[in-house]
């Protein structure tokens, strides 16, 4: 008997309690099409962990994380908690799993699927073909910096954090990207403001030199106002970006809307142990909550990064990938993209029927070996 390896899942809030169990079925289908045993263990983050113990990270859950190989996690909060203060938000349970685990490098991919081309906001031949990879920092910068709070001076209030890397941070995040960009099209822009934060003046030279080790890799480097810029101009010059905690956030954001849905992108979140958190960009979409209306195919498409990057299972990861792009091409949408495609061909479906559509083909497509 092979070994088994224990996925952690965390369904959370909103619609990760629909998204999350259309996925693992998913993943088990995939699992047994490539004779990979999996174990799971289910636990608490976020808004629910809060109400069931008082902690949006409870102990238990950063055990389990711990003690299982990756991790699939729907989406935290909602507006049952938005009056919390910040250091007992959902939002801080997912904070302290990526240090917790050291998931210090966060994978965005915005592919655009050929049968969404025109879902997205830009002019389709600005994005047909799009397939642009985002490499966020994830445990470090401002996010994490200190000092950090609102205290009062001059009787007002002053709010500070501080934006902070060390060269080891910078160095290994610029690996991460740089041994991606060599499997994809060998090119790799890293964003700064070194124009202004010396922060990322360190970032530039850190980067810069580890490019010296790929020569391989064609490196660039923009300011991040102006790559914010290019990104809605011309997304299609980019192939893989790497970019620290705070800028990753916001340009990850903009290249999720160039796919045209926010309900189509996965991401994991990368420890040094090989180690892995996948969750979908997309939030928990509380108003959409319990209505069988969400799009689970970007919790689908984290489980096939889950198979590649945490279980070493490029067949499994390839399997799902054929069979959300066929559904597409089905012409199954859930209503987030229902507007894309041709009218006459659409087939609209709620969360369950459509994952039951990638389930049907993970069963039953042809392997590649
Ligand atoms: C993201 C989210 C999180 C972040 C929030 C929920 C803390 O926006 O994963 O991009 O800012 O990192
Ligand atoms: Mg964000």
């Amino acid at each position: 008997m092979a070994e088994s390896h224990q996925i952690l899942i965390l369904p959370g809030d909103g619609i990760g309690r629909e998204v999350v169990p259309a996925a693992v079925a998913v993943m088990e289908a995939a699992a047994k099409r490539v004779g990979l045993s999996l174990s799971f263990v289910e636990g608490l983050l976020g808004g629910c962990a809060i109400d069931a113990t008082g902690q949006p990270l409870p102990e238990e859950t950063l055990r389990l994380a711990k003690a299982s190989r990756a991790v699939l996690l729907g989406a935290v909060g909602g507006p049952a908690w938005d009056s919390l203060p910040t250091s007992s938000r959902p939002e801080r349970g997912l904070l302290g799993l990526r240090a917790g685990l050291g998931l210090f490098a966060n994978l965005r991919p915005a592919l655009l699927f050929p049968a969404l081309a025109d879902a997205s906001s830009l002019k389709p031949e600005l994005v047909a073909g799009l397939d642009l990879l985002i490499v966020r920092e994830l445990t470090g910068g401002i996010y994490f910096g200190e000092p950090r709070g609102i205290e009062v001076v001059n009787n007002e209030r002053r709010g500070f954090n501080t934006d902070v890397y060390s060269e080891h941070e910078i160095d290994r995040i610029a690996r991460v990207a740089f041994e991606l960009a060599r499997k994809r099209q060998r090119r790799l822009c890293s964003v700064d403001k070194a124009n202004v934060l010396e922060v990322t003046q360190l970032w530039r030279e850190v980067v810069t030199s580890v490019g010296k080790e790929y020569p391989d890799v064609e490196l660039s480097h923009l300011y991040v106002d102006n790559a914010g810029m290019q990104l809605v101009r011309a997304p299609k010059q980019f192939d893989v970006m790497v970019t620290g905690n705070l800028f990753g956030d916001i340009l990850s954001d903009v290249a999720a809307m160039l796919t045209g849905s926010l309900g189509m992108l996965p991401s994991a979140s990368l420890a040094a142990s090989g180690q892995g958190l996948y969750e979908p960009v997309h939030g928990s979409a509380p108003d959409i909550a319990g209505q069988d209306k969400a799009n689970p195919l970007a919790t689908i498409l984290s489980v096939s990064m889950l198979f590649r990057y945490s279980l070493d299972a490029p067949e499994a990861a390839d399997l799902i990938e054929r069979a959300v792009d066929q559904v597409l091409a089905e012409g199954y949408r859930t209503a987030d993209i229902v507007g894309s495609g041709d009218p006459a061909a659409v087939r609209e479906v709620g969360t369950r029927a459509m994952a039951d559509q990638v389930l049907r083909l993970v069963e039953t497509l042809e392997t590649r070996s």
